[in-house]
C-alpha cells in the first residue's frame, strides 16, 4: 500500500483557484429558482421595514407593485402573498380571509395588473383571519368531564376551499394550504375545478413541521396562537417516514407541487422528497433561517450574505426545485452586480 507522498490522490487540485471551483461547482442557484414571500397590509403608502425580519416590508396594496416588479425585473419569477388584515377583521370563522375585496383578493389583482408576468402564489390559511390565531376552526368538545378546545379538521376545509377559489377569482395562479388540515388538498382541487380554476396550481405545504423557526414570521403575520400550539396539525421534527407519508397522501389528492418547511432543519426530508416524488419540490427557507443570520451578524459572529448563499445553495444541493426565500430580492441584486458569474 504506498503511503501519501506517492499517493498521487490530492483532491485540492479540484479548489486550487477561483476558476476551477467556478468549472467545478456542482450546484448553482440562480434568481428563477427563487420565490419571494410578501407581506400586504391595509392602508396606502405603507412600505415599513419589519423588525423580526430585516430587510423585509409591510406593504400596502398600492405599494406592493413596485417590489413586485423589481423582484421580476431581478429575474425572481414568482411571489407568494400573505395577507395581515386588521384586528378588527378577525373573527372566529374566518370569513374575511375569502371576502371579495379583501386584502389577498385586491393585492393579487393589483399585481395581476401592474406586473402580468410575474407568477403570484398566495397562502391559503385562517390563521392570520382568526381571533386566536389558529390554522383551523376551533370547536369546544367534552372529553369525558372536561370541556376542550379543539382545531375541527372537517369544518376548516369549507373555509380553506372559500379562501383558495376567492384568491383564484381574483386571478392568483398558484394556492399554497399552509394549514396541515387533513384532506384539503382534495378539498381545494375540487372547489377549484368546479368554479372554473381547472388552470389553477396547488403548491401543497406538504411536510410542515412544528418549527421554533416560525417566530420571526408569526410577529409579521400578527398570526400566533392565542393558547395551546400547532402540534396537533403540523408534524414533530423527528418523523421521516411520516413526511413522505404526508406528501403522497397531498401527491394522491391532487398536489402539483410539494414543500418542505422548514428548510435547513430539514434536509434530509427535501432529498428524500426529490427521490420519491417526481413532482417539483419546493423548500421554505423560513422566517427564523432568514433572521438568524442577520442576528448572527449583528453580534458580529458572521457574514450574513455569506449565510445567505451557502443557505441556499444548500437547499438546492439537497433537491429543492423552488427556494420560497425572504433572501430572493438580495440574492438576486447581488447576481446581477456579479453580471450572474461565480464567486469561484
Ligand atoms: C401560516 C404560515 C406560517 C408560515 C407560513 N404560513 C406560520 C405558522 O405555521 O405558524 C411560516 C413562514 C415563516 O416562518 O417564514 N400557517
Amino acid at each position: 500500500m504506498p503511503s501519501f507522498p506517492e499517493l498521487r490522490l490530492r483532491l485540492r487540485r479540484l479548489r486550487q483557484t477561483p476558476a476551477v471551483r467556478t468549472l467545478l461547482a456542482e450546484t448553482r442557484v440562480h434568481p428563477h429558482d427563487l420565490l419571494a414571500p410578501l407581506f400586504v397590509v391595509e392602508g396606502k403608502g405603507v412600505r415599513q421595514e419589519i423588525k423580526s425580519l430585516p430587510g423585509q416590508h409591510h406593504f400596502s396594496v398600492d405599494r406592493l407593485a413596485a417590489e413586485a416588479d423589481a423582484l421580476f425585473k431581478l429575474g425572481v419569477p414568482a411571489v407568494m402573498l400573505f395577507g395581515v388584515p386588521h384586528s378588527k377583521d378577525k373573527t372566529l370563522d374566518a370569513r374575511n380571509a375569502w371576502a371579495k375585496g379583501g386584502i389577498v383578493q385586491r393585492a393579487v389583482a393589483e399585481l395581476k395588473k401592474r406586473v402580468p408576468g410575474l407568477l403570484v402564489f398566495t397562502d391559503v390559511c385562517v390563521c392570520e383571519y382568526t381571533t386566536h390565531g389558529h390554522c383551523g376552526i376551533v370547536q369546544t368538545v367534552k372529553v369525558g368531564s372536561r370541556v376542550e378546545k379543539v382545531i375541527a379538521n372537517d369544518p376548516t376545509l369549507k373555509a380553506l376551499a372559500s379562501i383558495a377559489v376567492s384568491h383564484a377569482d381574483a386571478g392568483a395562479d398558484w394556492v399554497a394550504p399552509s394549514d396541515m388540515m387533513d384532506g384539503r388538498v382534495a378539498a381545494l382541487r375540487q372547489a377549484l375545478d368546479a368554479s372554473g380554476h381547472g388552470g389553477v396550481g396547488i403548491l401543497s405545504y406538504a411536510a410542515k413541521f412544528a418549527s421554533a423557526f416560525y417566530g420571526p414570521f408569526r410577529d409579521a403575520a400578527h398570526s400566533a396562537p392565542a393558547f395551546g400550539d400547532r402540534k396537533s396539525h403540523q408534524m414533530q421534527a423527528g418523523n421521516a417516514r411520516e413526511a413522505l407519508a404526508e406528501m403522497q397522501a397531498d401527491v394522491d389528492e391532487g398536489a402539483d407541487m410539494l414543500m418542505v418547511k422548514p428548510g435547513l432543519p430539514y434536509l434530509d426530508i427535501i432529498r428524500d422528497a426529490a427521490g420519491a416524488f417526481d413532482c417539483p419540490i419546493a423548500a421554505y427557507n423560513v422566517s427564523g433561517e432568514y433572521s438568524l443570520a442577520f442576528a448572527l451578524a449583528a453580534k458580529g459572529w458572521g457574514d450574513a450574505d455569506a449565510i445567505r448563499d451557502e443557505s441556499l445553495v444548500a437547499l438546492k444541493r439537497a433537491g429543492a426545485k423552488v427556494i420560497i426565500t425572504y433572501w430572493a430580492k438580495s440574492f438576486a441584486l447581488d447576481f446581477k452586480q456579479r453580471g450572474g458569474l461565480d464567486r469561484g
